[in-house]
């Protein structure tokens, strides 16, 4: 184990080029629950129910009881250890961007400027009829039984992929762009369950990218691409490869 992290932070210093992929696990230690596993929130709410757009537009106020309990988690969040450690990693120079398929927005809480958010961001309000974007506030959780749209008085959903959407456009091209490009990819905390965004990584290694993956337990990247497995959780490993390069959290 200890060899592995000085071995990713060898990489990270020696290859140039190293881009993050990130997944709910990194914000378990901010007190956001992942999605899949025991305290997983798909173990509460049925996501064919709660996350698919078809649900929401023929229910909003059922699936709003499901985002206003993550709203309401997500707004007192703060940036664990482990985005910290990807804030500093990007102020010296070393992280060129972080794709992830959080919602939290944690990332830039964390200092991190080159955020690609592939599944959007639960902060915002939408219009899925005429598009108006507002924020996601206490204020919008408190209006029952959903908040809606000002100018055309549908419900506002947060502005994140519910299955059954497409990915933002110009996420996906920037994903694309920095996985093929990439000389290090460090996969943080993600089941690999959900494409597209799964691809991502292979497009790395396909590239020739080496793959590094933090994880608390092996997911299927770790035995198709992965490189080097660091078993853990990230707001463990994560400032110790900080450390290793010579940085530190504060
Ligand atoms: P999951 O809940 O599927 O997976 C979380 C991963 O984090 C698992 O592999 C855990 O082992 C790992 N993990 C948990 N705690 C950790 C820790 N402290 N340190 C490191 N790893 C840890 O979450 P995602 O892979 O992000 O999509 O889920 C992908 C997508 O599925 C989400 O973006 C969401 C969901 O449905 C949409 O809503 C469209």
């Amino acid at each position: 184990m200890e060899t592995d992290y000085r071995q990713v932070a060898q990489l990270i210093k020696e290859q140039g080029n190293v881009v993050a992929f990130t997944g709910a696990g990194i914000s378990v230690e901010s007190g956001i629950p992942a999605f899949r596993g025991g305290q997983g929130l798909w173990e509460k709410y049925d996501p064919m129910e709660y996350a698919d757009i078809r649900a929401f537009l023929r229910s909003p106020e059922k699936v709003w009881t499901m985002l206003r309990e993550m709203g309401d988690v997500i707004l007192r969040a703060e940036p664990s250890p482990a985005h910290k450690a990807l804030g500093v990693l990007e102020k010296a120079g070393l992280l060129n961007a972080v794709i992830t398929q959080n919602v939290d927005g944690l990332h830039q809480m964390a200092g991190n400027t080159n955020v690609i958010e592939y599944h959007g961001n639960h902060r915002r309000l939408v219009c899925p009829g005429c598009s108006y974007t507002g924020p996601f506030t206490e204020e919008s959780m408190q209006v029952l039984p959903y908040p809606v749209c000002a100018r055309c008085q549908r419900a506002l959903k947060p502005d994140v992929v519910f299955f059954g959407e497409q990915i933002p456009v110009s996420a996906s091209a920037r994903a694309g762009i920095e996985a093929a490009a990439c000389k290090v990819m460090i996969i943080v905390g993600t089941s690999g369950a959900v494409y597209p965004a799964a691809d991502i990584p292979f497009t790395a290694s396909e590239k020739g990218a080496t793959i590094v993956e933090i994880n608390v337990s092996p997911t299927p990247f770790t035995s198709s691409i992965t490189n080097y497995f660091v078993e853990g959780s990230a707001s463990t490993i994560l400032p110790r490869i900080l450390n290793e390069l010579g940085l530190d959290l504060a």
